[in-house]
């Protein structure tokens, strides 16, 4: 880890860094249950990542969710959003486990932290689950799937440097980054294209073997007519033994959040369409350049 600078942050970054931004709400709530101050861990993140060069600015805060900020920033390969998670020790982990069930841990130890809930063995849980939004991300990117661009790696150790951050492309612009599709009106039309997409992107991922455990329309960014799956974290496989529900749940969750754009399909007939989908052609990989 390289040296920090702080003067250099303090006249240029913080200012850089307030120009636009709001404290998160529900942090000073976060704070008082932790006794710290989480804005802190977020802080150190962003200083870490423009001292390695991930980050040239940090423009504003764009959303403050329930498992992390998503701040917009800016790289040397153009506009990016970051996603900070949470300080694993206010993060509840609560579903943590119908996600994990099926994967195994290795190390006994690592195992054994985890369970406990220990502050080391959250940290490990933070860990995993940031290095799993980029592994997600990386790998689905490659396969030609409508999702943002991963900004660091593929290379695992250079990704590792940004935890407990995710960087990733910016969908939409600076001045207007994309809505969710939870977010916007559409017309009859647009709402039978953004349909059609927000199913075959969960077919694409069904075909690699992949429920989404959150699909919705409050994890689909729409722009330029397009839909683009976000969220990465919670994917899970077949080696679940939760797959089917949370592949079902997905149906319905993407069904139901769809009947306010005047789409009214069911649970059932949206998880055959899906299934069916994911049957037929794969979309063209992406090559990565040398
Ligand atoms: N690549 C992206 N481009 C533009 N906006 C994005 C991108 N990724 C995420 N966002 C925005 O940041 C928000 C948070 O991202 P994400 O859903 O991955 O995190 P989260 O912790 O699950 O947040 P939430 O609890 O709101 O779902 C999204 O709802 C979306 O508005
Ligand atoms: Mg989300």
């Amino acid at each position: 880890m390289s040296a920090h600078h702080d003067q250099d942050w303090d006249a240029d970054t913080e200012q850089k860094l307030r120009r636009k931004s709001t404290k998160p709400q529900g942090r000073r709530k976060l704070a008082d249950l932790t006794g710290e101050d989480p804005s802190d861990v977020a802080d150190d993140t962003i200083r870490r990542l423009l001292d390695l060069g991930h980050l040239t600015e940090v423009v504003c805060e764009l959303k403050s969710g329930k498992e992390a900020t998503a701040y917009l920033a800016q790289t040397a390969r153009g506009p990016a959003l970051l996603k900070i998670y949470r300080d694993f020790a206010a993060r509840s982990f609560k579903n943590d486990a119908i996600y994990r069930e099926g994967q195994v841990v290795l190390d006994q130890r690592a195992q054994r932290a985890m369970a406990s809930r220990s502050r080391k063995g959250l940290e490990m849980l933070q860990f995993d689950w940031v290095m799993a939004e980029y592994a997600h991300l990386w790998q689905l990117w490659q396969a030609g799937l409508s999702v943002p661009e991963p900004l660091v790696g593929p290379n695992v150790k250079t990704y590792a440097e940004t935890v407990p951050a995710v960087l990733m492309r910016l969908i939409g612009t600076e001045e207007q980054p994309a809505p969710r599709l939870s977010d916007v009106k559409l017309t009859p039309e647009e709402a039978q294209s953004a349909w059609q997409q927000s199913v075959a992107g969960m077919a694409d991922l069904l075909r690699l073997g992949y429920a989404h455990g959150d699909y919705s329309t409050y994890n689909l960014l729409w722009w330029e007519n397009t839909v683009t799956i976000i969220d990465f974290p919670q994917l899970t496989t077949r080696t679940n033994p939760n797959f089917t529900d949370l592949l079902r749940r997905d149906a319905q969750s993407l069904a139901t959040s769809f009947r306010k754009h005047g789409i009214h399909e069911s649970a059932e007939g949206t998880l055959r369409e899906v299934q069916r989908r994911a049957l037929g052609p794969a979309p063209e990989p992406r090559v990565l350049l040398p």
